[in-house]
This record gives C-alpha cells, structure tokens and sequence, in this order.
C-alpha cells in the first residue's frame, strides 16, 4: 500500500533486542548471574518475587529459567545480524549486559572476555554499515548488587555504575555513537524489581525506596551523559521511556483530571528530571503529600541540571484508558500499563491494547512538551505464530499492527515531529521480559524454541520479513 508520508533521510529503521532475552551463553566469558537470570519462565514469572522469602536463588527443580538460553545469540550473532543487514537494518538496538563487565558489579577492574565479546558484535554490525543504539541498562543490573547491595536503593550503585559506562564508553567509543541508560525507566514505577532491582512485598513500603532509587538512576544518568560526552565526541545519549497516553473514560471532569495526573506521572517524571533537568513541581507536591524524603548529596541536583539527555526514546504499545473510580470487573485485564478496557480497541492475546492512534498522540504530547528529538526503539506485536506445512509462517496480523503503528510516525512527522528512526521489537524472536515465554513472538525473524526450551534454534524468515525489508528500501514510502 503506497502512502505519501515521507521519512526524512538517514531515518534509523531497524529492530531492537536486549541482552539478556536473547544472548544466552550463561555464564560464558565470566560472565556473573543478573536479575534475569534467577527469573523463572511463566505466566507467574514476576509474582514470584512476591513470595515471601523468595531469595534470589536458582531452583532448577522447580523452574526453568529461559533467559539462560536465549535465543544463543551469544554463538549465533553473525548469522542473526546477516538477516539484520538482509532487512536492510540501519540500526540496531541491543544492550551490554553490565554482569558481562562487571561480573559482580562491583568490581574495580572490567572483565576483558566481556568486552571483547560486543566488539566481536560492533564489528559485524559495522560490516554492514548498521549502527549500533546501545543501551547501558535493560533489566539485567548484576544480582550481586541486587542480593547484597538492595539495588538501586543504595548509593554506592551510582559509583559502580558510573565505573561501568565510563569502562564501556573508552572501549568502544570509536564504534558506537547513540547511548540509552535505562530501559523504561518510568516502569519501575509500577514493577520496580526490573528496573530498580528490588522486589516489593508490601504494597505500603513502595513509595520511599522506590524514589530514593529513582533519584539515583537519574544521578547515575546524569553522570553517563556528561562521560559520553567527555570521553566520546559527538555521542549522543538518549533516556528511555515507556510511553502510555491515558484518555479519560468520558468527560466527567473527575475522570479527565485523573486521567491528567495519572498519564503526567507516569509518562513525565523521569522525563521532565531526565530532559529539563529538575524535578517537576507536581512530584515535590506528591513527595510532600506520601512524606517522601529524598536523602541527595550536595550537587545532585546541579549535576542533574549539567546531565540533561541529547533525545528521548521510548517504547509505545498501548494507551491506557482511565477513571476515577472503578470496579474490579472493569479493570482491563492484562493491559501491562493498568486502566480500564477501552470499549473502542481491539487486544492482543496477551491484553495488551492496540491503538496506533496512540503512538502519533505519544509522538505529538512528547515533542510539544520537550521539543527534542524522539526515537521510538520499541513498538511491535506480541503473537502466537503458525508454520505452515511448507515451513512458511505467514504473519498478517503483525504486518497489519506494524503498518498501522508506522502510518502514525509518518503522521506526526507531517505534524512537525522530529523523529530520528524506528526500531521494532524483538526484530527476532526472543523472550518474553514479562512472562518468560518463547511463544509471545514479535520477530521477523522466527526461532525455533518452545517454552520449555526445546527446539533446534533454527532461524527462518516469516512474511513480516520481506514486508519489512520492502518498508526500508522505499524508506517507509509503500507499507
Ligand atoms: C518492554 C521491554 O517493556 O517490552 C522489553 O523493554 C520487553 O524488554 C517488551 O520484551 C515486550 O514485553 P514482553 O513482556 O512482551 O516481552
């Protein structure tokens, strides 16, 4: 189908990956356990942290841990990035796993086998003229700090951080230009343990340490944007943000005020910190409300100022739909971002709402209030896929979820939006951070796994594939 939306030149098409959903090699080139290593596979993967006395521990008896495995991208990276350049990719997100470097975390010394394994990863990418858009964190913090540390809660985290990136950012600084921190950093608001690496077992004791490490991740961010700088000319960082516009239900100004806060919290706190430098007035009042006491050392919030991103990235799947008050039966079930069902969206069979309307919305509402520029490193549709008796898999419906989500980046381009490039999610199939499972697949890349782990590893081109290659020769011109 032809449209007449033009992407500018040089737009990044590509696909997005992180680390521990897809490498495998555990505990290969010394590599130390992190977070998704002890996250079991399953629908109830993240409820398991709330067990009482959950230990951070590896049960094989009783578990099977997918992230393990991967998808062996570890050994198989230069078949995988051969069908990336097949696509015709110009970029492509990944993540270093931080326990590749710092096994441990805090370690004073990075882990030469680590490093040398992403410049085996840079280089072939660089063979293919694909440019590599790293992210330095995406839920894989080591567990040592994790287990002993508390996570992000403790201060010392920022220094083992910053000892971190500034190891990354010398030994690759002729190799990688675009910097994200932290993945979805506005989702520790709701699922801290991944992000802020601590789990939460009473909903009354979330509010203080949950800030007090927000406050450090924006520290440890300011202080990876003034060393990407410092150490690599013309870098760019970007932060990373998971981006839900909340409608109200109706136009009872109740609903539409709540919606209002709602959607201003969720999507712009790390961001209004992260990009303008400062905390925004609305959170000092919720801070004074909840009687949060943020413990900061002198210069922090100077630092915060010097530290702000060059972009913003996000990841968009789906709006949220909100009222005041609701009944439980109301409640959408599945949708990861909360709120009502939205009696006008259809769901993915994970009940994840779609609404590509929503991405030009997204687009629009962050733009007008940062007025920088955006790149989206993560959209795309989590399904069941069939093969066909000939080995074909013919995936319409991801077409059609992908076709829709680009129409409304090519809209708010024409609205005046500055976007930088677009890179699907899981561009091969990998698993899945919520659940755990091989069998939510977004790739156009099909990989042969089950959810217990068994399968060949196999890759094959699904439909999606070509369709998409055909997006970036015409740069977004036929979808
Ligand atoms: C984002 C994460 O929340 O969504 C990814 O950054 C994740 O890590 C993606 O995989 C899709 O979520 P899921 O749970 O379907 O894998």
């Amino acid at each position: 189908k032809q449209t007449e939306k033009r992407f500018p030149e040089g737009f990044l098409w590509g696909g997005a990956t992180a680390a521990n959903q897809l490498e495998g090699g555990f505990g290969e080139g010394n590599k130390g356990l992190n977070i998704a290593d002890v996250l079991p596979g399953g629908k109830e993967r993240l409820q398991v942290l709330k067990q009482p006395g959950f230990n951070w521990e590896i049960d094989k008896e009783k578990y099977h841990y997918p992230n393990h495995l991967g998808i062996d991208f570890y050994h198989r990276y230069k078949e995988d990035i051969a069908l990336f350049a097949e696509m015709g990719f110009k970029a492509y997100r990944m993540s270093i796993a931080w326990s590749r470097i710092f096994p441990n975390g805090d370690e004073l010394e990075p882990n030469e086998e680590g490093l040398a394994f992403y410049d085996r990863v840079f280089d072939e990418l660089a063979k293919y003229d694909i440019e590599p858009v790293v992210t330095l964190s995406h839920y894989e913090m080591p567990l040592n700090l994790v287990k002993n540390y508390g996570g992000w809660r403790n201060r010392n985290v920022v220094t083992f951080f910053e000892r971190y990136v500034e190891a990354v950012f010398n030994r690759y600084k002729d190799k990688v230009k675009y910097w994200l921190t932290f993945n979805e950093i506005n989702s520790g608001l709701m699922m801290p343990v991944m992000g802020l690496g601590f789990a939460i077992q009473k909903e009354e004791d979330r509010y203080q340490p949950t800030f007090q490490a927000f406050h450090h991740q924006f520290v440890a961010s300011a202080l990876a944007v003034k060393a990407a700088h410092r150490i690599i000319p013309g870098s760019q960082v970007g932060c990373m943000l998971i981006y839900a516009p909340v409608y109200a239900y109706d136009s009872n100004p109740e609903n539409v005020m709540y919606a209002h806060e709602e959607g201003r919290f969720f999507n712009n706190f790390c961001g209004d910190v992260q990009i303008r430098g400062k905390y925004p007035a609305f959170v000092n009042r919720y801070f004074k409300e909840h009687h949060i006491e943020i413990e900061m050392e002198d210069g922090d919030l100077e630092l915060i100022k010097e530290g702000t991103v060059d972009f913003i990235s996000l990841s968009y799947y789906m709006s949220r739909t909100e009222r005041k008050e609701k009944t439980a039966e109301e409640v959408r079930q599945g949708n990861m971002v909360g709120g009502v069902k939205n009696p006008f969206l259809k769901a993915s069979d994970w009940g994840w709402e779609i609404d590509p309307i929503g991405l030009r919305i997204t687009l629009n509402e962050l733009y007008d209030r940062y007025e920088v520029p955006l790149f989206i490193v993560e959209n795309g549709l989590g399904a069941y896929d069939k093969i066909e008796e000939d080995g074909s898999i013919h995936d319409d419906y991801r077409i059609e979820y992908l076709r829709e989500h680009i129409k409304a980046v090519g809209e708010a381009i024409e609205d005046g939006v500055e976007v930088m490039g677009y890179t699907s999610w899981g561009c091969i199939d990998l698993v899945s951070a919520s659940t755990g499972e091989m069998s939510k697949r977004y790739g156009f890349i099909y990989v042969d796994l089950d959810d217990e782990g068994n399968g060949t590893l196999e890759r094959k081109r699904k439909k999606s594939f070509y369709w998409y290659k055909n997006v970036i020769t015409t740069n977004g011109e036929v979808l």
